[in-house]
């Protein structure tokens, strides 16, 4: 190891920062935040260090750097980028004995300044020794990815809580035992999401009494899986899939998303495919509601977003009536990622001033939609489950008033590798499926917007407008 890591105080310690640029802001926007009293010294500075000294924020000595500068600091970030200054102000540091720093010169530095991912008052600093700056901000970047937003809200209400936890848990082990439980259970995951009020009462239940050395309880988390691809998860999707002990997923989840998973942990499989037993819904609840009260950390799966023709809203309720922890996590649907996938904006100033997002899945095949507000050419119209219908729903389109010409797309795996779009009329969309092939998981787009996607125009200008094809 060529540096030891350690944190500074530098809470109303001195320390100063030569130079006025651009590095020795980044200076001083560090040293503000870990309260230091900060003196400036630079014959000329930027904007952003002279609005922190109009603040009163930092101290200026409008001129050149003197070796007396360094008398009494606690701490010297040298920052000029003019090689002979910042050696100057290197050896007067180091000359009594006052930790510096220059920037991008290790080798004139006692100390170097790591990237930090901070989460207030969690910080990380990441350090390659000054050999590959630019990897230790790609290291950075990826922590950032890992750590949820509220990890330093997480920190200060564990803080809140030490001394009554210490009342009431009095070993040490059996302490550490509780916090272990607490870092990984529902508590947690509810502070997290940012439901504190929530968090501070179950943790008052906890540490009041029989609370403490109670089984912990599981949790559920409903995500969002978005369209397919990976990427499209959100932070929060991705942390607590990493997390789960167990994962309970549809059909439309791909293995892109499920790659994503702990290897130890249980999948369970529930979507419904042409031949096979699926579970029902009730079984879906019930299985959701005994993982978590075994006290496994469970997240339910769902492809697109759960509260978009996903069911969502009935786990919710099954789940909240048996006292059990819900997290909701909301995902790109299906109808945002395609529309992007393809180049179709689904709102534009000129087409489009309303989106509805409507289901092509009836009881008797044939959707039970009002047709007649859906007919309208001012806005777009996205179907979901509607490939076996399309002819039907496009005849009852028209018979409504809706322009046979209006252009139209269909989807079908949006976002994924096998991602197959084709575009047409109104009046062919049942032919368009059909000739296409196109059997599903697909989205149909009907709307003037449909005509701007990237491949659109010549297919659509191409295609005669035909006889409503049911
Ligand atoms: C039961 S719904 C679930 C919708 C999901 N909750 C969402 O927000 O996207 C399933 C339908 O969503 C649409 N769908 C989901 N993922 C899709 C994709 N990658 N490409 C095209 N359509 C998709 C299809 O219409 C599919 O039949």
């Amino acid at each position: 190891m060529n540096y030891l890591p350690a944190f500074f105080d530098l809470k109303e310690r001195p320390a100063l920062i030569v130079g006025g640029g651009e590095a020795a802001a980044r200076r001083l926007r560090l040293l503000r935040k870990a309260g230091a009293k900060v003196t400036v010294v630079a014959p000329r500075i930027g904007d952003e260090i002279a609005a922190a000294v109009a603040e009163g924020a930092a101290t200026l000595r409008q001129r050149g750097f003197v070796s007396g500068d360094v008398n009494g600091q606690t701490a010297v970030f040298a920052a000029t980028g003019l090689a002979d200054v910042d050696a100057r102000v290197a050896e007067a540091a180091r000359a009594v004995g006052v930790p510096v720093n220059v920037a991008d010169r290790a080798e004139l530095s006692s100390f170097i300044v790591p990237a930090i991912v901070e989460r207030d008052p969690v910080v990380i600093g990441i350090s390659t020794g000054g050999a590959a700056p630019v990897l230790a901000s790609r290291l950075r970047e990826a922590i950032e990815r890992l750590l949820p937003a509220r990890l330093g809200r997480l920190a200060d209400f564990a803080d809140t809580f030490r001394t009554a936890v210490k009342a009431t848990v009095p070993s040490a082990t059996s302490r550490l035992r509780f916090w272990d439980r607490f870092f990984d259970g529902p508590v947690a995951d509810q502070v997290l999401a940012g439901n504190e009020t929530g968090a501070r009462e179950r943790m008052l239940t906890l540490v009041n009494g029989r609370g403490a050395n109670e089984p912990s309880r599981g949790g559920v988390a409903i995500v969002g899986a978005g369209p397919g691809d990976p990427d499209l998860l959100t932070l929060r999707a991705l942390r607590l899939i990493q997390r789960a002990d167990v994962v309970i997923h549809d059909k439309l989840v791909g293995p892109g998303v499920l790659d994503l998973v702990r290897r130890d942990a249980e999948r369970i499989y529930v979507g419904k495919s042409k031949g096979d037993h699926s579970k029902s819904q009730d079984e879906i609840n019930a299985l959701l509601a005994a993982r978590a009260l075994a006290g496994r950390r469970v997240v339910r799966l769902k492809g697109g977003d759960p509260f978009i023709f996903g069911r969502g809203g009935e786990e919710v309720e099954y789940l909240r009536r048996r006292g059990i922890a819900v997290e909701l996590v909301p995902g790109i649907t299906a109808a945002l990622g395609c529309a992007a996938a393809v180049g179709i904006p689904l709102t534009h100033r000129d087409h489009a001033q309303a989106v509805t997002l409507a289901t092509g899945q009836g009881k008797d095949g044939e959707p039970e939609l009002d047709w007649a507000t859906l007919a309208q050419l001012n806005q777009t119209l996205v179907i979901y489950m509607g490939v076996g219908a399309a002819g039907r729903i496009a005849a009852r389109l028209i018979e409504h008033g809706l322009e046979p010409a209006t252009p139209v797309a269909v989807i079908e795996n949006g976002t994924l590798p096998n991602q197959k779009a084709v575009y047409g009329r109104l009046s062919g969309l049942g032919w368009l499926v059909r000739r296409s092939g196109i059997a599903g998981p697909a989205l149909i787009v009907i709307g003037r917007v449909a005509a701007l996607a990237d491949a659109a125009t010549p297919a659509i200008a191409h295609e005669p407008v035909r006889a409503v094809a049911v």
